[in-house]
């Protein structure tokens, strides 16, 4: 019993969906905001940058993003999320500032070299391979770009369902992040430990 809501909630938290998705995206909008703007202080973002959030999940980052960017694209591979941020967005829609779009890590629906920073916060434990995932946020990224990843430490995820979760520490990613062509790879850790942010910087 405690086994299935288990994989029940990781798999909501993998991509939401329906109305358990609706419920999960409001909680991790909640559980998620310190990680997201810790990220987000680290991303930098210019008034004249053109930022992704991948995996936006609930949305918390995109009106935090939209507050220093110039565009914010915003991609998820779950179609509920995607359709409640559109809709919630519409005006920054209407306005040019915010793309919604559905899709995959592995293959992005972007032009290369479209965007400047990109933010992706709890996303990579659902990556199946994630140096092709890092090569294809790489393609999208103009050269010099940055990248923000955050992750909660492994210990925090104890409960999660290890056949929907692969737990990554910040070395696996910092030694991925270097294998995929990243340079200035770095990794801040919060004093408690639970959370790590990695940042990386496109090869030019
Ligand atoms: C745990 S939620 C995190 C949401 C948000 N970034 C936050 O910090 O609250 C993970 C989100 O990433 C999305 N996701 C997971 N794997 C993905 C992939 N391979 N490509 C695109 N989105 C993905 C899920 O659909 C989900 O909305």
């Amino acid at each position: 019993m405690i086994s299935k809501l288990r994989a029940a909630i990781s798999r909501q938290l993998s991509q939401p969906t329906g109305v358990g998705g609706r419920v999960v995206a409001a909680l991790m909008n909640r559980g998620n905001r310190d990680l997201n703007r810790r990220a987000i202080d680290l991303l930098d973002v210019g008034r004249s940058a053109r930022a992704l959030d991948l995996g936006f999940g609930g949305g918390l980052a995109l009106p935090l993003l939209l507050e220093r960017a110039a565009h914010v694209t915003a991609v998820d591979r779950a179609q509920d999320m995607v359709a409640a941020a559109a809709a919630r967005h519409a005006d920054d829609i209407a306005a040019g500032r915010l793309t919604v779009l559905a899709g995959d890590v592995g293959a992005l629906p972007l032009d290369d070299g479209s965007v400047d920073r990109v933010l992706t916060v709890n996303t990579v434990y659902f990556w199946r391979d994630l140096e092709s995932a890092l090569r294809e946020l790489r393609r999208v990224m103009r050269p010099g770009a940055r990248l923000v990843i955050g992750i909660r430490d492994g210990v925090v995820m104890e409960r999660v369902d290890h056949d929907i979760f692969t737990i990554r520490t910040p070395t696996d990613l910092a030694v991925a992040l270097g294998d995929a062509g990243f340079d200035e790879v770095d990794v801040a850790s919060a004093a408690d430990r639970k959370t790590h942010l990695l940042a990386a910087t496109n090869a030019r």
